[in-house]
């Protein structure tokens, strides 16, 4: 349930405002007030039209009451969420409420500096950046007196998350976007990242870092847990399989061909040890059950996003195994008769350049065809 306070802040039009600083609260009693009032002044001085957006998850400090009292004489909203926790969707929500120009997210304890406020918002309001992110990491910016470990950490965690995003500081956590990018993104509202979320499914975005000091949080405790340091790495994941999403399917369609491969070997060798089939007989035998397979799982796991045309989609994908095997040998056949590879254990090599023409074949017959991207 969400509860806006009555006296927004006077919208006439969608974007009569410059800006809704989003600030996602739990237990933040001690330092609300004073960072409302800092920001509203910064935006003042700043001569930018604004407000604050207070996402409290009902805090059992009173954080929400409090909030909802400055509304009454300062351009804060305030909305409560009760029975759910997470910082990534409250900031989702603050942002949804919004209708202003740009968007910032900004935590509530003071370590984000309000100096910066306006740098932050200008770029994004002048269209000369689609996101500006806070850095601790480039010329100017730094963090208060933090202990080696945390530094550490901190850095790390930046480090890992270069192959997603070229940011220097991709976990400061402040940020500032411009609303309408946010309207068309897949975004999952999973862990504390939100910044790296938006900059990753906004790949296409104009992004600009601007040097932030990071202060320590004046009072109250930390909400980040050991809990939320794992499920960073889990997001992480999530935003390389995102961004780098044909990669990882042509890894799980080999995974799944070389399971084939293992059932086409079992079942040869099944036949022949109780049945004394010819061999030729088992291999086609044990090519029967190795496609079947790789259709079963590519369908169910490796596709699985994907449009299935019903049954249909398993004679396709035969015949697109078949198309693979030939080009396998064509390719073998083009080795053999115009280089001097396929000698003494030479033949291997010969076989590995067939399998891999062969299995490009197949995946994009799979990938175009049998399994094609919903319309
Ligand atoms: N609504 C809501 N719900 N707000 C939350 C929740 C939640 O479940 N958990 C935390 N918050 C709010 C806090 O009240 C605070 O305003 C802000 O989110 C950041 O939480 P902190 O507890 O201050 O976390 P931190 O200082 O450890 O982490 C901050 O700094 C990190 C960099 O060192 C965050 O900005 C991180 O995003 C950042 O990576
Ligand atoms: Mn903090």
């Amino acid at each position: 349930m969400i509860e806006h306070a009555p006296n927004l802040a006077a919208v006439s039009g969608p974007s009569a405002l410059d800006v809704s600083v989003v600030v996602p609260t739990f237990n933040e009693a001690l330092n609300i007030a004073a960072l409302a009032e800092e920001i509203c002044r910064a935006l003042e001085s700043a001569s930018l039209r604004g407000e604050v957006i207070v996402v409290d998850d009902d805090s059992p400090d009173g954080t929400g009451r409090i909030a909802e009292e400055l509304g009454r004489r300062l351009p804060v909203r305030c909305m409560v969420r009760r029975g759910r926790r997470g910082l990534s969707s409250a900031v989702l929500e603050g942002f949804a409420a919004s209708r202003a120009r740009v968007c910032v997210v900004m935590d509530a304890d003071g370590s984000h500096p309000v100096e910066t406020l306006a740098d932050l918002v200008r770029p994004v309001l002048e269209g000369t950046a689609d996101i500006t992110v806070g850095s601790r990491y480039v010329a100017g910016g730094g963090s208060e007196k933090w202990p080696l470990l945390r530094r550490v950490i901190s850095r790390g965690a930046g480090l890992l998350a270069l192959g997603v995003a070229r940011l220097s500081d991709p976990t400061s956590g402040f940020m500032a976007v411009r609303r309408d990018l946010l309207e068309g993104l897949p975004l999952d509202p999973v862990g504390w990242k939100i910044v790296l979320e938006i900059v990753v499914k906004a790949h296409a975005a104009r992004v600009r870092e601007v040097p932030i000091v990071f202060r320590d949080r004046r009072a109250g405790e930390s909400k980040l847990s050991a809990k939320a340091q794992l499920q960073y790495l889990q997001h992480l994941w999530r935003l390389y399989a995102f961004r780098f999403a044909g990669l990882f399917r042509f890894a799980r369609f080999c995974l799944v061909g070389l399971v084939g491969m293992v059932l086409d070997m079992a079942t040869v060798a099944a036949l022949k040890e109780t049945l004394g089939l010819d061999t030729r007989l088992c291999a086609v035998a044990g090519f029967a059950i190795a496609v079947s397979s790789n259709y079963l799982l590519n369908r169910a796991w490796t596709f699985r996003d994907r449009s299935v045309r019903g049954i249909a989609s398993y004679p396709a994908f035969v015949l697109v195994s078949l198309a693979g095997l030939s080009v396998r040998i064509g390719v073998m056949h083009l080795f053999i008769v115009t280089t001097a590879l396929d000698q003494g254990r030479g033949y291997l090599l010969v076989n590995f350049f067939g399998i891999v023409a062969g299995t490009l074949v197949n995946f994009a017959g799979s990938s175009l065809w049998v399994f094609p991207r919903r319309s």
